[in-house]
């Protein structure tokens, strides 16, 4: 069988986390697959660079764009980050090119993921981003496929595991704010400009995915309320504490009798809930479905080998053939045809 051929831009934490599990699991997959994945092409900001992994055998690109048009590649795997510029064009440029597009970039997709949704849609084409939400956990997948048969009521949870490792050692090990957000940098877990992190933003991003794809309606990014972790010191965690309480930074989403409400903010928990429990790097996303009931999905929400590994499912759905439409998105986005799929005149 013809490989599948990947062309991967951006050799970060994520990407080179890619080419391990490649090389770690890639005669396996093959075998399941009856399929082999093949990394044709690489492009990054530094090639010299020490990354852990071997990148010698891939061609080349120091154009992202051009990398994402190459003839030789089937699937064009987008793990720069950053919302407009040079990501932006990459993946447009794929899709247009007929190009499986798989990214890891929420910050794209909550301010651009409509349009680029339709874009896939009408090239044929997968738009993946398993990567882009609670890093390792399937909430993804979770949302496109096995709920979607229920009307989901709400959607919560831990989604920056940044966030969660900062408030978690604070309360834990009583260290400063800044120490802590400096070892989460060094671990790989923050974003290149943490502000995306500890201000909100990225929890905010993956909300304005997940909403629209547990309501079937996009939410706008900007209409979310968004408060991030600044302002908490020792004394609030343990006043927090003192009261029976954690603080968690929570994204949350539900229908209410005027539309969908979504807001991201410190919120304090009991400290016997289950999401209290949530520590570390850990993200967690709780689904209330009408008829699956309420579930709780726990797990690694960053770094290199959860991400990679969230990446690697999207490469597998497309060996497997599996293209399925990106978002169900608000109906006045949507053609005649598309409308009448989903029950409305
Ligand atoms: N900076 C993000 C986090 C990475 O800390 O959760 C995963 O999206």
């Amino acid at each position: 069988t013809e490989p599948l051929k990947l062309g991967i831009a951006g050799l970060g934490t994520v990407g080179a986390g890619l080419v391990r599990l490649l090389e770690a699991h890639g005669a396996r997959l093959a075998a399941a697959l009856s399929r082999p994945i093949r990394i044709v092409a690489v492009s990054a900001r530094s090639r010299g660079k020490g990354r852990g992994c071997d990148i010698h055998e891939f061609r080349w690109f120091d154009d992202p764009v051009a990398l994402a048009t190459d003839p030789d590649i089937d699937v064009f795997v987008e793990l720069m980050g950053g919302d407009e510029g040079v990501p932006k064009e990459a993946v447009e440029a794929a899709l247009k090119a007929g190009k499986h597009v798989v990214t890891a970039n929420k910050a794209l997709l909550a301010k651009h993921g409509v349009a680029l949704a339709a874009l896939a849609e009408s090239n044929g084409v997968a738009l993946n981003f398993e990567a882009a939400v609670a890093g390792g956990i399937p909430v993804i997948k979770s949302l496109r496929e096995s709920l979607l048969p229920n009307s989901i009521e709400r959607i919560y949870g831990i989604l920056n595991g940044t966030c969660n490792y900062i408030l978690t050692t604070m309360e834990e090990e009583g260290r400063s704010f800044a120490d802590v957000l400096k070892e989460a940098q060094e671990k790989g877990y923050a974003e290149a400009d943490p502000t995306f992190d500890i201000g909100g933003f990225d929890t905010a991003h993956k909300l304005s995915l997940l909403t629209s794809l547990a309501f079937g309606t996009e939410v706008a990014f900007d209409q979310i309320h968004v408060e991030g972790i600044e302002k908490i010191t020792q004394a609030d965690i343990e006043s927090a504490d003192d009261l029976g309480y954690r603080i968690k930074l929570l994204g949350v989403a539900m229908r209410t009798a005027s539309g969908i409400e979504a807001r991201v903010h410190p919120t304090m928990v009991p400290k016997h809930s289950a999401i209290a429990e949530v520590s570390g790097v850990t993200n967690c996303v709780a689904i209330d479905g009408d008829f699956t009931g309420s579930m709780l999905l726990v797990g690694a929400g960053a770094g290199a080998h959860p991400t990679a590994a969230a990446v690697a499912s999207d490469i597998i759905d497309i060996a497997r053939g599996l293209v399925i439409a990106p978002f169900i998105v608000s109906t006045r986005d949507l053609k005649p045809h598309q409308r009448a799929r989903l029950g409305e005149h």
